[in-house]
């Protein structure tokens, strides 16, 4: 059963996921072996939630060599392009905290072979994680949602949906004329904890259709993310006004 946080804003959204998500790497880390296996989701919504983890206070207690980051999806662009959830990343919380290199697992050589980044970071995750099948269970998997109800870069109608065993697919998707590459299905919900962080009033529709609507993932592809874990929404007031959302908190 989803559990769902209402915020009264953006602006408060970012603050309760960023202090949700300090107490679960914090709760993790009292293990003196733990480190916290995150996937960062790209897009706009959790710029904040990013910004965040380099300035409040309670995140000083991270220990950030003991994280370990990796990118949920990412665009086929290089990695200085303003297009790059990397650099998204790099502006907003890398350049601000000292977070060693061996903790981010960002998605290689962006901007070539789509199909080749995405063989090799699944190597280098399955070198990193280990070789767990059929996934390796992440601690943390943060995911935007568009208002087309795709999620990560798993896009309506698009062949990385029916991928059910590999980590890590490149994906073209002909409504962008791109390529992306971008964590599976079974990958992310392979996850013990996956977190929609979703605001404003242009989601409500894509969020009405995940909780109440026709169960036709092809179309609606966020539909797919089912974890054995903890499935979690993180949303703001104007993103769910007049829904009924699942396991209110
Ligand atoms: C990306 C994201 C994508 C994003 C949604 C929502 O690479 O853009 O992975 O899935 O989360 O499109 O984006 P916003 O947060 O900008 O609305």
């Amino acid at each position: 059963m989803a559990e769902t946080s209402i915020s009264n804003s953006p602006e408060s959204l970012a603050q309760d996921a960023c202090r949700w998500l300090v107490d679960q790497i914090c709760a993790k880390q009292t293990d003196p072996q733990g480190t916290y296996s995150l996937a960062l989701s790209g897009g706009s919504t959790p710029k904040r939630l990013y910004q965040l983890l380099a300035e409040i206070e309670e995140a000083a207690a991270v220990d950030w060599k003991r994280v370990l980051l990796i990118w949920g999806d990412e665009r086929n662009v290089p990695a200085d392009s303003p297009e790059s959830n990397y650099r998204m990343v790099k502006e907003n919380l890398l350049d601000k905290v000292a977070i060693p290199a061996n903790s981010i697992f960002a998605m290689p050589e962006p901007g070539g072979d789509a199909a080749d980044s995405a063989i090799l970071y699944e190597q280098l995750l399955r070198e990193r994680l280990g070789e767990s099948t059929p996934f390796p269970s992440l601690d943390c998997v943060l995911l935007g949602m568009g208002d087309d109800v795709h999620t990560a870069s798993l896009f309506p109608e698009t062949s990385a949906l029916g991928e059910q065993d590999r980590w890590v697919v490149a994906n073209w998707v002909e409504k962008l004329d791109c390529w992306r590459m971008t964590l599976t299905a079974p990958f992310i919900n392979s996850a013990k904890n996956v977190v929609f962080l979703v605001a404003g009033a242009g989601k409500r529709d894509a969020l009405k259709t995940v909780w109440d609507g026709p169960f036709e993932p092809l179309k609606y592809p966020s539909q797919l993310i089912k974890p054995k874990g903890k499935l979690r929404f993180m949303v703001d007031e104007t993103a769910v006004a007049g829904l009924t959302p699942p396991g209110l908190s």
